[in-house]
């Protein structure tokens, strides 16, 4: 399969919307990271995503929709709070887990009786979703696994013969969406992203659980609320250890820790005070710049051959929680106080 990467404008947005509406698949920007979209209608569809990517089939799809009315095509209930959650933040980069409808296939779920959504605001998706007149199911263009892609070059690293097409676009955020969860008795937030736990309680006007899977590993056996948090996630080839403490320690360390394979992945400007070869990711009280920066810093360590890689640690509050999030598996929970 040849896969076509074309600049996002009028001709190209009908050609995405045919090929989806024929049931294939096709890489579009959002304003979070690339996503692998497909008709989140059809059975026949769904399934080539998993295929691409590799992705494990419990694990359910996020439906992406371009206005209020497809809402009912993937959410059978809509409750008030959650009316006033996409009032303040859509289009945008929040995910709402909802009872499912009927209309959605069944393999966006997963077997869930639940199912995610959101309305993108980036204007190349909203574009393609309109065309198609479905909404999308569209997770990470990634691999399974692997950083989630902000750029086309990165879907293509990953997607190359998988896929047959991909549109152009820059994606601004950089990490995936903040997903909450509506289905139960209380909200949770089950991943965090750039819109934070504390604008979503303030919209709400109550407060938000966290999931322990935000910030812990789970435990052998505990089953996860979002079954995406159970897997190796964002990983590069190299073998990432967050380092905890101020930049003297880590700097200290790094000294004492140098050696062929072994990488800084710092905040911008620290570079020059470091012995081994960097590679930044935002300035270190710029949260929005780490979010941005993250995923390609992982993958461009893997395309500079690192073997072995110390993080500076993010903070945990705010955006930067996604962060934070994000890197701990990457590192696969590794964390060393310094
Ligand atoms: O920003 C984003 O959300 C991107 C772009 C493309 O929109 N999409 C994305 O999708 O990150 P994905 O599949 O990589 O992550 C979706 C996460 C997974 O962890 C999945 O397990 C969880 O959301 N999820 C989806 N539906 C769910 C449901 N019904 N219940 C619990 N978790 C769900
Ligand atoms: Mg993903």
């Amino acid at each position: 399969m040849r896969t076509c990467l074309k600049q996002a404008g009028a001709a190209s947005v009908a050609e995405a919307a045919r090929l989806l509406r024929a049931g294939e698949v096709v890489g579009i920007p959002t304003e979070t990271v690339y996503g692998l979209a497909a008709n989140a209608l059809s059975d026949e569809a769904v399934p080539k995503i998993f295929a691409a990517k590799g992705r494990p089939q419990d694990n359910p799809l996020i439906s992406h929709i371009a206005s209020l009315d497809m809402l009912p095509m993937v959410v059978r209930e809509v409750p008030g709070a959650a009316y006033r959650l996409a009032e303040a933040f859509w289009p945008g980069p929040l995910t709402l887990i909802l009872p499912r409808s009927k209309t959605v296939a069944d393999s966006v779920c997963a077997g869930l009786d639940t199912a995610s959504v959101r309305m993108p605001s980036h204007p190349v998706a909203l574009a393609v979703i309109r065309a198609a007149g479905v909404p999308l199911a569209a997770p990470s263009a990634n691999l399974s696994g692997s950083p989630s892609p902000t750029t086309a070059a990165d879907v293509l690293a990953d997607m190359e013969g998988k896929i047959t097409f991909i549109l152009d676009g820059a994606c601004s955020v950089g990490v995936e969406s903040t997903v909450i969860s509506l289905a139960g008795a209380q909200p949770v937030l089950l991943r965090p992203g750039y819109i934070t736990k504390e604008q979503l309680e303030d919209a709400m006007g109550c407060t938000v659980a966290l999931s322990d899977a935000v910030l812990h590993k789970l435990k052998d056996g505990e089953s996860a609320a979002s079954p995406g948090m159970k897997y190796k996630h964002y990983a590069p080839k190299a073998d990432v250890t967050i380092l905890k403490g101020s930049f003297d320690a880590y700097k200290e360390y790094m000294k004492s820790h140098c050696a062929d394979g072994v990488y800084a992945l710092c905040f911008t400007g620290e570079e020059p005070a470091l012995p081994c070869p960097c590679v930044t990711y935002g300035r270190a009280d710029k949260p929005d710049e780490q979010a941005h920066a993250l995923f390609s810093a992982l993958r461009e360590l893997d395309a500079r051959g690192a073997k072995t890689v110390f993080a500076r640690c993010p903070a945990q509050e705010g955006v930067a929680m996604a962060v934070y999030n994000r890197l701990l598996r990457a590192a696969a929970f590794r964390v060393v106080e310094v």
